[in-house]
């Protein structure tokens, strides 16, 4: 036995990959007896239960919960995470018939406890190890309170920011949303499910949630299959080709049949197009809306409806349990389909290693006050992402970075924020955990006396905003003063300080689930306010905390210098501290376009040419062009600057390639400045001719490179014959010989290009 064991450990070891296929092979093996076994054994309703999601809340009391439970009625529980809740849950799990185990599901978002930046602030780093990193923290931290599964990442592509949940992904490009799904996905889930530090992800919201009509919130999506698979459905794919084991559909209906009732989209493309293995899950309420969107009469009818189309669990489940078991019995749904939806359930749970080890995480000494306790927070990992995520987006005469022994005023609604600076969906994170931008500037400079801080506006006049923000509870501060004493208040002490850091924006629920704007400037109260600090003729830093990008051509017409922080996270004022004082140089970029107003929206970079595109110098007339706008944003895709200056070059290995070959772009980047930081080197590649209209330029590579003042250094990009391909006039995923345009810049607007061709062989 102990040489049979000695053998075993050496193959463990020893004999790499192909052993781990062999041991899977009998895993899988194994794993199908114990599930076919166990589906041999439950009855309809336990089938049905582990279809069933449910949190605690309104009518379902944790009584209710726990008796369900232990009756083998829910398969999952979200939205808890109070580890004694937990662990009686798991206990009564077991008392169930089947004794099968639960999992515990939450939207680890940004973060966990210690709320790292929100996503289109992570995305903004461009830097797949701080993408890592939070990635890593939230999974670490969500683990060790017990929980096992999360609600992230979201993917969908967003180019309309009155949408408020752009907030919550990584922006407006298939190939960075695509880098920061795959990160988050390895990241959280890591090699083996069964890890013990593993937290399953769920890829959402599938699909073109993202693309919802006028940015109105929940509304419809109808787009080509082209655009859909060129570029809206590649990031889904890739957290999927990442191995993530769920998909959340999203609510709204694509091409005129809701996501939830699409069979097209989560049978033919996700399964059977795309292979995906894992669990399917609804979105909250979805499977009831599927009356509301007319494509079920009643509640029996839209759980037939969502079955049907590929939907295996249903999160906050109001009908499963009461209609699934009569819909069998009536023949409208097989058993079969039942058993299969049941079978990707139990599997999810097997690889978890939830049947061996049930209690995995939990422990029962963790109530809700050691829980936030500061030591088991990621301080400094979330100060090194959020220090990362802000982009410069002007600097004036370098009046950035302040010294330290300035005058300061720290001016704005925002200023003094914990709740804001944490964003939205940081359910578990603890505003009075947070480092707000006056804590930070006030720690870095040692000295509170230099700084003097005033409220200086509400963030909006707007009763009606305010109930808004307000309806769960008060989160959004108003201050009952006049406008007037609020920005005289601020003006005394601007006239007394050498320098204005102005903190303004929008409160985190204005940037949300529900929350779509069709007005992206900042409201009134907060311009009156800049106007007047304007006017004292002291500098002024605009430091803008929001959750989209806004319209701010007059904001950056008054700034000396500009930052776009989002909401940080809870070490953000700390971040912002170390960026305006230049602890850390700005090497943040834009993942969306900032429109120059409203009436450009959708304004991205990888629009097709027209016929007629406008000209460079002059528009001219009958030319694609707005006479009372320019075509292109305030800020581009890709952009921020930096305390340094770089200089770049690149040359081609080849101006040919062959079907087998590659191409190698070689970037020179040097630091030209005097102060040392870091560039986000970006590859562009337009395909010129082809059998349908193909983009200005999409991004295709990025690299960070960090440099001393004067450094130099160099870049590597390899082009491959697999990332020319694309979607051709006969929806076939092919590259076509003719000539392609590559670009390299530090933003998309590069024009800095070199060309090769792709010859027929
Ligand atoms: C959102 C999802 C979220 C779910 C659970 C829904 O309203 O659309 O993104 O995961 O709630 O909180």
């Amino acid at each position: 036995m102990i040489k049979k064991l000695a053998l075993f450990l050496f193959f463990l070891v020893f004999s790499g990959p192909l052993f781990a296929q062999e041991l899977n092979g009998k895993t899988n093996a194994e794993k199908k007896v114990f599930i076919d076994n166990l589906l041999s054994k439950m009855t309809i309703q336990e089938k049905v239960g582990q279809l069933r999601l449910v949190s605690v809340g309104g009518d379902l009391t944790l009584n209710k919960v726990l008796d369900q439970i232990e009756a083998g009625e829910i398969g999952g529980i979200f939205n808890t995470i109070v580890e004694p809740d937990l662990s009686q849950m798991q206990e009564r799990a077991l008392k169930s018939p089947n004794k099968i185990p639960l999992y515990f599901g939450f939207d680890i978002i940004h973060g966990h406890r210690t709320v790292f930046p929100i996503n289109l602030g992570i995305a903004s780093t461009w830097d797949r190890s701080a993408i890592a990193k939070a990635a890593e923290v939230s999974a670490d931290e969500a683990t060790s309170d017990g929980l096992n599964v999360t609600w992230a990442p979201m993917v969908d592509i967003t180019r309309d920011p009155r949408w408020g949940r752009v907030s919550e992904g990584f922006g407006e490009d298939p190939y960075l949303t695509s880098e920061a799904g795959r990160i988050f996905v390895e990241k959280m889930q890591k090699q083996s499910l069964a890890d013990k530090k593993s937290l399953v992800t769920t890829v959402k919201h599938f699909a073109l949630y993202g693309a919802v009509e006028g940015g109105r919130e929940y509304n419809s999506t109808d787009m080509s299959e082209r655009k859909m698979f060129q570029e809206y459905l590649v990031p889904y794919k890739a957290a999927i080709d990442a191995g993530s084991r769920a998909v959340m559909v999203s609510l709204v209906s694509v091409n005129g049949i809701p996501a939830t009732a699409n069979h097209w989209l989560l049978t033919e493309v996700l399964r059977n197009q795309w292979h995906f293995d894992g669990v399917v899950v609804s979105d909250h309420g979805a499977i009831r809306e599927l009356i509301n969107h007319g494509v079920a009469s009643d509640p029996k009818d839209a759980v037939r409806v969502a079955i049907k189309a590929g939907i295996d669990i249903s999160m906050n489940d109001e009908y499963f349990l009461q209609f699934l078991p009569e819909l069998v019995k009536e023949g409208a749904i097989t058993e079969d389909e039942i058993n299969q939806a049941c079978r990707h359930v139990l599997e999810l749970k097997y690889d978890m290693g939830l049947f061996s080890d049930p209690y995995r995480n939990l422990d029962p000494k963790l109530n809700i006050e050691t829980m936030f306790a500061n030591d088991r927070l990621h301080r400094e990992e979330a100060r090194d992402v959020a220090r990362r995520s802000i982009v410069l987006l002007k600097n004036n005469n370098e009046i950035l970075p302040l010294t330290k022994n300035k005058k300061i005023a720290v001016i704005g609604p925002l200023a003094d924020s914990q709740r804001d600076i944490l964003g939205s969906w940081s359910g578990a994170g603890r505003a009075n955990l947070a480092v707000t931008p006056l804590e930070g500037i006030k720690r870095a400079v040692n000295n509170s006396k230099s700084v003097s801080y005033a409220f200086g506006a509400n963030l909006s006049d707007d009763a009606n905003l305010y109930r808004f923000l307000n309806l769960y509870g008060e989160t959004t501060k108003f201050d009952h003063r006049s406008a007037k004493q609020m920005i005289t208040e601020a003006i005394g002490i601007a006239k007394k300080s050498d320098v204005v850091v102005a903190f303004v924006g929008e409160a985190e629920g204005m940037a949300h689930e529900s929350s779509s704007r069709t007005n992206l400037s900042l409201p009134a109260t907060q311009k009156q306010l800049l106007n007047a600090l304007k006017k004292t003729g002291k500098p002024l830093v605009i430091v803008l905390m929001n959750g989209r990008p806004l319209t701010l051509s007059e904001e950056y017409a008054q700034a000396d210098a500009m930052l776009e922080t989002w909401f940080l996270g809870t070490e953000g004022g700390n971040a912002i501290a170390d960026v305006l004082f230049g602890d850390y140089n700005p090497s943040g970029k834009l993942p969306m376009s900032f429109p120059d107003n409203v009436g450009q929206i959708p304004v991205y970079y990888s629009h097709l040419n027209t016929g007629r595109p406008r000209g460079t110098e002059n528009m001219g007339k009958y030319t694609t062009s707005y006479f009372d706008s320019p075509n292109d944003p305030l800020f581009p895709f890709g952009f921020g600057l930096s305390y340094t200056n770089f200089a770049m070059d690149f040359s081609l290995s080849s101006s040919e390639m062959n079907k087998d070959g590659e191409i190698i772009v070689k970037v020179n980047v040097e630091n030209i400045g005097n102060k040392e930081g870091m560039q986000t080197v970006q590859l562009y590649l337009q395909d010129v001719t082809a059998s349908v209209s193909r983009p200005v330029k999409e991004l295709i590579g990025f690299e960070n490179i960090n440099l001393k003042p004067h450094e130099k250094g160099e870049v590597e990009f390899v082009i491959k014959y697999d990332m020319l391909k694309f979607w051709n006039d006969k929806m076939e995923y092919v590259a076509e010989p003719g000539k392609f345009n590559v670009f390299i810049g530090s933003d998309s607007r590069t024009q800095d290009k070199k060309t090769f061709s792709l010859l027929d062989k």
